[in-house]
């Protein structure tokens, strides 16, 4: 069975819609459409928030909201959940609480950022009774750009409404979202247009594999974190798209005691606690992987797929050994991941194959893990350089190691003289770590743009190992970083 609309629960009600361009996306559908205006463009990017809306689906028995930054959400992405913009908040000519804490706090001047933060702190409300810190709201805030009235006063508004339980009208009507949320999903593949132009979301993998081998000239899309830049910022004509967020399985996280699996469409946000739980610098990647909103539909095979020379994922999980999973029609294939990348955004990727899941390892007893993200802001900011390394110790010494970097050559790689250097060093002793440094600069050529020069890259990977040796050695952190200290975050954990 094939259906030709996408439906999405707004306002209490299912809703229907068919007939659009595959390339709408969801702040078109919304200002030249339904011609509600509350929800505003400004960057049209991803970077500034002031388009945030909320979508809601159902984990664990009742609607869990995350927002998503509506100008690179295509239109059809939400099929099967609520949508919630800044005109449902108010009820009964009463605000919003957090609209209502915003006004006491003072949090808002001109106005255009506004209804992209209230919808934030929306999400942020109804994020489940957990006590908040102004680090964790500042986290939450950094999808949001602000440009006049500053932050403390929105920080403020936030701390003092979120954090408990929420009790506003979507609390009120829980049950009855559930159920039309749920009442959405029937397993269906959708095709909203013809041989020449479509939108589809495959219901199964079977599914998309078939209709992948038909149209190997498809866009996916899975986040469209990337490609809704393509649509936006590169006018792409894109005419076909197959979006991957309905593919039963692909969305599935498995782990034993070993390693974690991670399916091509799990979110950021999701791989996130499983991520960290492996090792607290790739929890703190993760916190630091561009904003809420782009954790929320951002996903990681999007991101490997993508095969971004600076993107953040690839050389954490080459370091870790992580292995690739790719099928074709009926036809699954795995491989190193490093061995994905063959060249500028080429990847070892055949038409009509898609990236089904990666397979990360977990650590062993002996195995010291560290991955540093570079960028010119810590927050929503792409990184210049980012340097992972695995050391495995036999005592006191490097017994075997594994670094990659990305944003040091025009795909993300191994650095195999540094590695050859690296084994057999002792951690006491510091004075003999100097081959294994000046080996970078025989790795890498890197990349010379707008985000950093090739000079400072090369001397940024190469003090990358002296800090990655000598946390080793210590165990500490305090002397080396100014954020995301291990020590901190395994405190909190
Ligand atoms: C504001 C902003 C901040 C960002 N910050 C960061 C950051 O800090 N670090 C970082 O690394 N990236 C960052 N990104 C880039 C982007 O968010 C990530 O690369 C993200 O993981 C892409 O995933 P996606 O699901 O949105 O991919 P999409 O845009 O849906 O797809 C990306 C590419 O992968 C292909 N693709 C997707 N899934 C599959 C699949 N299963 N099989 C085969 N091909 C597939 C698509 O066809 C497309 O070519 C940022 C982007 C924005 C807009
Ligand atoms: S308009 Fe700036 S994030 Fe969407
Ligand atoms: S109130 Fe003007 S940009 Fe935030």
């Amino acid at each position: 069975m094939v259906r030709e609309t996408i439906r999405f629960w707004r306002q209490g009600q299912a809703i229907e819609v068919s007939g659009f361009h595959p390339r709408t996306t969801l702040l078109d559908y919304l200002r030249l459409q339904e011609r509600r205006v509350g929800t505003k463009e400004g960057c049209a990017e991803g970077d500034c928030g002031a388009c945030t809306v909320a979508l809601g689906r159902v984990r664990g028995g009742r609607v869990h909201y995350e927002p998503v930054n509506a100008c690179i959400l295509l239109l059809g992405q939400i099929d099967g959940a609520e949508l919630v913009t800044v005109e449902d908040l108010a009820a009964g000519g009463e605000l919003h609480p957090v609209q209502s804490a915003m006004v006491e706090a003072h949090g808002s001047q001109c106005g255009f950022c506004t209804p992209g933060i209230v919808m934030s702190l929306f999400t942020l409300y109804h994020d489940g009774g957990r006590p908040l810190s102004r680090e964790s709201v500042n986290d939450a805030l950094a999808g949001n750009l602000c440009r006049c009235t500053g932050y403390r006063p929105i920080v403020d508004a936030a701390l003092h409404v979120c954090g408990g339980q929420p009790d506003d009208a979507f609390a009120t009507h829980a049950e009855q979202n559930v159920q039309g949320v749920e009442a959405l999903a029937d397993g269906q593949d959708i095709f909203i247009g013809d041989e020449s132009r479509f939108f589809a979301a495959p219901a199964s993998e079977d599914s998309l594999a078939v209709l992948y081998a038909q149209h190997p000239d498809a866009t996916l899309v899975a986040g469209c974190t990337d490609v809704g830049l393509w649509i936006t910022k590169g006018m792409a004509e894109i005419e076909k798209i197959i979006w991957l967020g309905r593919v039963t399985g692909l969305d599935r996280i498995e782990e034993t005691s070993d390693m974690v699996g991670i399916g091509a469409t799990v979110t950021h946000a999701e791989a996130h606690p499983s991520l960290a739980r492996i090792d607290p610098d790739l929890g703190e990647l993760m916190r630091r992987f561009g904003s809420w909103q782009v954790r929320a539909s951002g996903t990681v095979g999007g991101n490997i797929a993508n095969g971004s020379p600076i993107g953040d994922l690839a050389p954490a999980l080459i370091a870790l050994g992580s292995e690739l999973e790719l099928r074709h029609g009926d036809a699954t294939r795995t491989m190193a991941l490093e061995n994905f990348f063959i060249a500028y955004r080429k990847q070892d990727r055949v038409p009509g194959e898609f990236v089904r899941r990666v397979t990360v390892p977990k650590l062993k007893g002996n195995e010291v893990f560290r991955a540093y993200k570079i960028s010119k802001r810590f927050d929503e900011d792409i990184s210049a350089a980012m340097g992972a390394f695995r050391f495995t110790l036999d005592g006191r010494r490097i017994a075997e190691a594994r670094v990659a970097f990305g944003g040091m050559a025009a795909t993300p790689k191994r650095a195999p003289e540094t590695e050859r250097a690296l084994v057999g060093l002792s951690l006491d002793e510091p004075s003999t770590w100097g081959e294994a440094m000046a080996a970078i600069a025989r790795d890498y050529q890197p990349l010379d743009d707008h985000r950093s020069s090739a000079a400072y890259r090369a001397t940024v990977a190469r003090n990358l190992v002296f800090k990655a040796l000598s946390e080793a050695a210590s165990g500490e952190t305090r002397a080396t970083r100014i954020i995301g200290q291990r020590d901190a975050l395994q405190a909190a954990e």
